[in-house]
């Protein structure tokens, strides 16, 4: 397991590098999570999709420990290196930040590490540029350049091709498939796009407040679970399938309906691992 430290969580040469346990999270009102539990293993791609609202940028940051949750339990490899691209940066349009200066936010790097990085990226010598003036997809680019800095075990990405056209999105998630080739890192990523999570996806995770259905990109998305989210009212690509709606999603944290959860893990080097079971 490159990288990885020994610690906390077991010498188990299946440890995650980061799991969730029956969490709950809620903002003072209703729960947006409801007893979520998932896990990533070295290298693997996951993707979870879910409708707006449905809690995939909470669950992330949940993960991230950015959120604090209210019951339940995360767990980190021990010295995770973590690679995290939000969903939105915003930033203050009358303060001057240069690509090179937020690259060493928070945490300082050598000009050789962020002229390396920008390359990586397909981005050279845009250090002296203003944050403010880059375009959407070099946004992205130098978003990713940055969490790339760390020399993640694992990139954490909220949809980061919104806002980008399609030949962006398309050479945007090329650069995520090169990285993760040449790092190994694994990617846990929020996505829109069918296309992309049923090509490039280990395992997809379908949520709305709590976890519908999961298991390998084919699996989900004959799922009626999932079909009922995304087969009617979403536009794109998502409405290409058919929709058998006999799963009722009318609230986002309605978590009484009763599901078939057929996972069908795609991880046969450890199903008896997944940490929880939604039978
Ligand atoms: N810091 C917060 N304080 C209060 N409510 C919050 C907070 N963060 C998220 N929420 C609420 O939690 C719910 C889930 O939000 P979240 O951003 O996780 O959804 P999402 O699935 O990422 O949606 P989208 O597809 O629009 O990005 C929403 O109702 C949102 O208003
Ligand atoms: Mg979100």
């Amino acid at each position: 397991m490159p990288g990885l430290h020994g610690g906390s969580m077991t010498q188990n040469a299946a440890m995650p590098l980061i799991a969730a346990e029956h969490i709950c999270v809620r903002f003072g009102g209703p729960e947006v999570l409801h007893d979520v539990s998932l896990r990533v293993d070295p290298g693997e791609i996951v993707t979870i999709v879910g409708p707006n609202g449905s809690g995939k940028s909470t669950l992330l940051r949940a993960l991230l420990g950015i959120v604090p949750v209210t019951s339940g339990r995360i767990a980190r490899a021990d010295g995770l290196r973590l690679g995290y691209v939000p969903q939105r940066l915003t930033l203050d349009h009358s303060l001057p930040l240069t690509v090179r200066r937020f690259l060493s936010l928070p945490i300082r790097v050598s000009d050789g590490a962020a002229t390396a990085a920008l390359a990586r990226v397909g981005l050279p010598g845009v250090e002296g540029q203003q944050m403010v003036g880059l375009s959407g997809g070099q946004m992205q680019r130098v978003l990713l350049a940055r969490a790339l800095l760390v020399n993640p075990q694992i990139l954490v990405l909220d949809e980061p091709t919104q806002g980008l056209d399609q030949p962006g999105e398309a050479s945007f998630y090329r650069l995520i498939a090169e990285v993760r080739k040449d790092t190994g890192a694994a990617v846990l990523m929020v996505s829109h796009d069918l296309h992309v999570v049923m090509a490039a996806s280990d395992r997809v995770i379908c949520l709305n407040g709590h976890i519908c259905c999961e298991g390998a990109p084919r699996v989900v998305s004959s799922a009626p679970e999932y079909r009922a989210l995304f087969g009617l009212g979403t536009q794109g690509a998502l409405a290409l399938y058919q929709h058998v709606h006999d799963h009722d999603h009318a609230t986002p944290h309605d978590h009484s309906h009763d599901h078939a959860h057929d996972h069908g893990h795609p991880h046969d080097h450890h199903p008896e691992k997944e940490p929880h079971s939604h039978a």
